[in-house]
């Protein structure tokens, strides 16, 4: 069985988008320099097919392969999803699970990537594991993360700090709301325009 994974990029002061965040404001106001380090490289990563390569840098690269390499599902809330414009029906790991309270019919049909999970959180893990088998499940919106610490059911967080302080926005470790949880350091790599951490959740 795989592992259940967070990955996203945050700023030093812990926000995933800026506020105002929408489908024409994807990471938010002032929020874009959270993805420098994506484009100011020259080591191209296909993150999925049909959309351009990232361009980073050679430790990044190394990092975000091994990454993509074990993914077998994703899951995501509809926020993101709406945002990143359902990703041009080529989601960064599939199949997607989208949790949602609506489900957009229009991806409702036959060779569609997304699956909408209305039953909450610990449905829409339960389901992305068995998919992946032995691969992981990676989790990518904060919502989802909080939800699914709260579950007890993460077992590493990767974080990606980019080297900008935003202000307010999408904060990604609002709401817990639990008692403190215990993280292992498992990686720490200085790269340029971001530092990538990695914490192993001490179950
Ligand atoms: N920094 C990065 O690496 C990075 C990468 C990609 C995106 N982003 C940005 O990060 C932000 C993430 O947004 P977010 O974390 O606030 O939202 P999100 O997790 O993407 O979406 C939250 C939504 O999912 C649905 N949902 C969540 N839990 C549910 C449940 N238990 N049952 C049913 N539906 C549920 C609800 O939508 P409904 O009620 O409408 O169904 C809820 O409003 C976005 O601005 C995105 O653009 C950042």
């Amino acid at each position: 069985m795989g592992k259940v994974v967070f990955n996203m990029t945050m700023s030093l002061d812990g926000f995933v988008a800026g506020p105002n965040d929408g489908p024409e404001n994807g990471l938010g106001d002032g929020g874009d320099g959270l993805f420098t380090w994506y484009f100011s490289g020259d080591t191209e990563v296909l993150m999925s097919e049909g959309v351009p390569p990232l361009k980073v840098s050679k430790e990044s690269a190394e990092i975000l392969k091994e990454a993509i390499s074990n993914i077998g599902a994703g899951v995501w809330g509809r926020r993101t999803f709406d945002i990143a414009h359902a990703w041009g029906g080529n989601p960064p790991g599939s199949p997607a699970f989208i949790v949602t309270h609506h489900v957009p019919q229009e991806w409702v049909k036959e060779g569609s990537p997304f699956i909408f999970v209305t039953d909450g959180v610990e449905s829409a893990i339960r389901q992305a594991k068995k998919a992946a088998g032995d691969k992981d499940v990676v989790i990518c919106t904060a919502n989802i993360l909080q939800q699914a610490l709260k579950a007890g059911l993460v077992d590493e967080i990767h974080v990606d700090v980019a080297p900008i302080l935003i202000g307010g926005g999408v904060s990604l470790f609002d709401h817990l709301g639990t008692g403190p949880i215990n993280l292992e350091c498992i990686r720490t790599i200085q790269a340029p325009n971001v530092t990538h951490l990695g914490f192993r959740v001490v179950k």
